[in-house]
């Protein structure tokens, strides 16, 4: 183990933004994790950056989870139990699934990240959230050192949501991830209009989890700019989710508006719709902007800074609260 000093973090988030690490270590075991945190707390823990605005120089020891390995805990005839470690890339590890005829996370191909990272933020695309496979995670308590295992219910996963975002942000370093996946009689999922067409256009009538995952990549390929072309970080802010009588006035100004009913008093509204018609859509502020296809992703042209792209945050903020009345909440991890 050697921490390493004055390292440029840009090659460390997706969206590529320059920041200074005083120190830096990369972990590739949990022995090596239990071992630094027994004489180091102040920690900044990274995964694969790509729900990260960096907008600072970290003064802080920052701990690059790079353990690796993928386990089989348990088979039963319908499911496998698999262990991934935290530091596996989240699409190598999905496609590595396919490959293996388990089934449940291919509708949630080429999300950019790694698996320990996964659950902070229950990343989900296509009608799919990882909460729908989760089993359980592992996870190291930095104050303490200790090993805790943590179930689906205590995670309490939400909408781009758990407690890891919440009560427990900063206080324990994920280690493993547990995934219940089926091994036969996989349940598809390809209620999403975007996937049906594309299974359509290939003449695809039965469809395997292989092809739901290559309809899925080609959809993401056409809509979500690559962070190794263009630095991002996905969705930069959350969905709104407002109330009927707020949707119903909005409704009447806007009939073509799209949304997704929630409850019976709820209504999502889709950020990109606001951000595009409130004329932010593909508009560029010296290296940063939205992207072309997809307003609701904030992209770095190539030297923009965090600050920068954190001012265009705010401004877009402001501007979809004096025109619709609706607060959007950042989804990304603003440092
Ligand atoms: N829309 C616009 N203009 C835009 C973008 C979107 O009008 O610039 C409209 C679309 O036409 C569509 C609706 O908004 O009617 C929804 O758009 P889309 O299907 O692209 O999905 P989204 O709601 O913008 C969410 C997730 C994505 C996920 C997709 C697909 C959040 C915050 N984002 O985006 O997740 O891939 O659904 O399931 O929930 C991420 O979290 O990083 C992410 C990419």
């Amino acid at each position: 183990m050697k921490i390493e000093n004055n390292i440029s973090l840009k090659k460390f988030n997706t969206f590529g933004v320059d920041v200074n690490a005083s120190k830096f270590l990369t972990i590739s075991s949990i022995e090596e994790l239990e071992e630094i945190l027994i004489k180091e707390k102040n920690v900044f823990t990274l995964g694969g950056g790509s729900n990260l605005l960096l907008t600072q120089d970290i003064n802080k020891l920052v701990l690059l989870i790079a353990i690796k390995g993928i386990e089989i805990i348990k088979e039963t005839e319908d499911h496998v139990y698999l262990k991934s470690y935290a530091g596996e890339n989240w699409h190598e590890f999905v496609l590595w699934c396919i490959e293996h005829d388990y089934g449940g996370l291919e509708n949630l191909s080429l999300i950019p990240g790694n698996v320990g990272t996964s659950p902070i933020q229950n990343i989900g695309a296509y009608g799919v959230e990882i909460k729908d496979c989760f089993h359980s995670l592992e996870t190291i308590e930095i104050e303490t050192f200790k090993k805790h295992t943590f179930n689906k219910k205590e995670c309490e996963f939400g909408y781009r949501n758990s407690i890891f975002k919440n009560k427990l942000k900063g206080k324990h370093i994920i280690t493993s991830v547990v995934f219940k996946l089926s091994r036969n009689n996989h349940k598809l999922n390809f209620s999403y209009g975007a996937i049906t067409s594309e299974l359509e256009k290939n003449d695809i009538k039965k469809p395997t989890i292989k092809d739901i995952s290559d309809a899925v990549i080609v959809i993401r390929n056409r809509k979500l700019p690559d962070p190794k072309e263009i630095g991002n970080s996905g969705s930069f802010f959350k969905n709104p989710i407002i109330s009927k009588e707020h949707f119903e006035k909005l409704q009447k100004k806007y009939p073509e508006i799209p949304y997704y009913t929630i409850s019976n008093s709820e209504i999502k509204v889709p950020a990109g719709w606001l951000i595009e018609h409130a004329g932010f859509k593909g508009k560029r502020y010296g290296d940063t902007g939205t992207h072309e296809k997809q307003a609701l992703v904030l992209v770095n042209y190539g030297n923009a800074k965090g600050k920068d792209i954190f001012k265009l945050a705010k401004k877009i903020q402001k501007t979809i609260k004096e025109s619709y009345d609706i607060i959007l909440d950042i989804e990304v991890n603003v440092i």
